[in-house]
Order: structure tokens, then C-alpha cells, then sequence
């Protein structure tokens, strides 16, 4: 059975153009109702337009779909939601796409630099799916995605600001998944590679060309899809390749014992083995992780056997 969104109303935020696009397309092509939001912006968010948003409208209408447009910046969250209740009456899918970049080294990035790029990704992320959080609330059903980026996920040359915004809405969509869940209202996010004007900078032409938005459009679907259950997940895709990703902690290693003082020589002489990867766990949630954090205290404070703490031999030799 083709996956259809007949009934559901997406909004997705800068749509106008590259990404955003192509999801507005494939959502209306299978029977949603789509707003376009985007506000026209250069690439650095300066600028305003309506003609990006139009345009991606008049396509789908000509390919019989329904749409209408918003050219409001995602940092009034709250406009968003409400022309899309005006047009639409509900709202079940919010796709934060919208973006811009300001790229510099981090010694010439400047307050301007930082502070656009946290409201634009971060913040407007914020602003528009809180206006909506309290809808999906209600009828027990919502999808959010959330747009992050290999160079939050991974760091980049030139790119702290938009780094630390790109983590931080995978931050915000870790507890939204937790928040969400029991009226299921799920969000994931995704790391995309494509070829649009952000990229061309950077990418050459061919790659540009090669990389479409259409190998990536298909996973935020099945994402925002009422059959699909996953939460809170994080997934690299481009080029017709998705992966998904997760924590790994290393075992770790002990390096205090009850009544003794815990020095920086211990941990320096046991730091092969913090570092280590083998047999490693990959704690899901906040329980998980403290988990064995409380085991430590517990045994360390009993005196008792601690038998991943090697340390008595090494903290008496030094
Ligand atoms: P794009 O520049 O083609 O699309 C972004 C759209 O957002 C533009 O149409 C722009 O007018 C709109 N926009 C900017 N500020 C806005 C605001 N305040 N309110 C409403 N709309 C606004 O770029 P692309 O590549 O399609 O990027 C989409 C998202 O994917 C962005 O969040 C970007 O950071 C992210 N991304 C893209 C990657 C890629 O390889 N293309 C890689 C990693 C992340």
C-alpha cells in the first residue's frame, strides 16, 4: 500500500527553494494540504520575497495539489501555525527546514554571526513547533522534523554557529520525543547532503547537480507517515542513502576508591582505558546513563570490590 497523507496538513518552512521543495512536492503529490513557508532570503537571511514561496505553491496547484503560502520568517513561530489553521483548520506534520548559513572561522565570527543563526535554526525551530505542540497535543497526532547537519554532528571548519544550532535541535528533539510520546507526537531529525544554493558554495557543479533533494525527500515522508513509529531518531541521508546513528560510551574505568582522593594522575594513567571502545554500551536515555553512575557510587562507597578499578597499584606509585 502506497503511503498516503490524504486528510494531513505539513507545514514546511523554507520551502521556497532546494530541500524545503522538493518535501512540499511529494507531500502534496501523495494528497496533503501544504503550506509553503519561506521568506525569500539570500542565503546569509538577508532580503525578503515572496516569489520563492509562490512559485513552489503554483506548481503544486498545477499538478493538482493543494497549497498555499506563508511569508513569514520562522521566527514568529506562532504566524506560521495560525495561517496554517486559517488555510487548513489543523496541523500534523511541521518540517523545520528553513536555513540560512554565515560561515567564518571562529575568531572572526562575530555577534551578528552567532546570534542569526541560533534564531533562524534554533530558535525558530523552537518558536514554530511549540505554536503547534499543543494541536498535535490534542488530536494525538503529530510528526516534527528537525534539520541538523553532518558539521553539528561532526564539527566543521568555519561553521561554530551553525554547529552549535544544528546539535542544538537534535537537543530539542531528544526531550520533544520523550514529551511527545504518549500522544503520539514524534520527532526525529535528519543530517541531509543535497545539492542546493547553501551547498553550491561549497560543493562543485556536477556534485550540485548529482546529489538531488529528491534522494532525500522520501525519508522525511515515511518519517512524518502515521505508520511510522520511530522517535527520537537520528538519521544521515543523501544521494538514496540513510543511516541512523546513536551514542556509544566506552566502559570506562573507576579511578577512586572510598577514602582516597581522586587525582588527575589517575585519570591520566588510566586514559587508554576511558578511551577505550571495546565491548562498549550505547545508553538510550537519561536512566540508562546514570545507571551505572549510581552502581560506581554505590560500590565505592561500600568499599567493596570495584573490579573495574585497577587504580590501587598505580595511585600508590605515583
Ligand atoms: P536552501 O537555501 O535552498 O533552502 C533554505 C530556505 O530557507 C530558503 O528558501 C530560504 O529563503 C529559507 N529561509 C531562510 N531563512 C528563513 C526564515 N527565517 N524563515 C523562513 N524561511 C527562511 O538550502 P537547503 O540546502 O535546501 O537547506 C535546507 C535545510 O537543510 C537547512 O536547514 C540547511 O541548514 C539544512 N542542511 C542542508 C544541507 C545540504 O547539503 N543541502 C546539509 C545539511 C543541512
Amino acid at each position: 500500500m502506497s503511503l498516503s497523507f490524504e486528510g494531513r496538513v505539513v507545514l514546511v518552512t523554507g520551502a521556497g527553494g532546494g530541500l524545503g521543495r522538493e518535501y512540499a512536492l511529494a507531500f502534496a503529490e501523495r494528497g496533503a494540504s501544504v503550506v509553503v513557508n519561506d521568506l525569500g532570503a539570500d542565503t546569509k537571511g538577508g532580503g525578503k520575497s515572496s516569489a520563492a514561496a509562490d512559485k513552489v505553491v503554483e506548481e503544486i496547484r498545477a499538478k493538482g495539489g493543494k497549497a498555499v503560502a506563508n511569508y513569514d520568517s520562522v521566527e514568529d513561530g506562532e504566524k506560521l501555525i495560525q495561517s496554517t489553521l486559517d488555510a487548513f483548520g489543523r496541523i500534523d506534520v511541521v518540517v523545520n527546514n528553513a536555513g540560512i548559513l554565515r560561515d567564518r572561522s571562529f575568531a572572526r565570527t562575530s555577534d551578528l554571526d552567532w546570534d542569526l543563526i541560533q534564531r533562524v535554526h534554533l530558535r525558530g525551530s523552537f518558536l514554530v513547533t511549540r505554536a503547534a505542540w499543543n494541536h498535535m497535543k490534542n488530536q494525538k497526532f503529530g510528526r516534527i522534523i528537525m534539520t541538523a547537519s553532518a558539521a553539528g554532528i561532526y564539527g566543521n571548519f568555519g561553521q561554530a554557529n551553525y554547529s552549535a544550532a544544528k546539535l542544538g535541535m537534535l537537543g530539542l528533539a531528544n526531550t520533544l520525543a520523550i514529551e511527545g510520546r504518549k500522544y503520539n507526537v514524534h520527532c526525529n531529525t535528519i543530517a541531509p547532503v543535497a545539492g542546493s544554493r547553501l551547498t553550491e558554495t561549497v560543493m562543485p557543479p556536477d556534485l550540485v547537480a548529482s546529489l538531488k533533494p529528491e534522494y532525500v525527500a522520501p525519508l522525511v515522508l515515511w518519517l512524518c507517515h502515521e505508520q511510522c513509529q520511530e522517535n527520537g531518531g537520528l538519521f544521515e541521508v543523501g544521494a538514496g542513502w540513510i543511516g541512523k546513528l546513536r551514542w556509544e560510551r566506552s566502559q570506562g574505568r573507576t579511578v577512586r576508591q572510598k577514602n582516597q582522593p581522586m587525582t588527575p594522575e589517575v585519570v591520566r594513567d588510566q586514559w587508554d582505558k576511558i578511551c577505550d571502545f571495546t565491548d562498549a554500551t550505547k545508553p538510550t536515555s537519561v536512566q540508562e546513563s546514570l545507571q551505572s553512575i549510581m552502581t560506581v557510587l554505590s560500590q565505592v562507597e561500600s568499599g567493596g570490590e570495584v573490579d573495574v578499578n585497577p587504580t590501587a597499584a598505580a595511585a600508590s606509585a605515583t
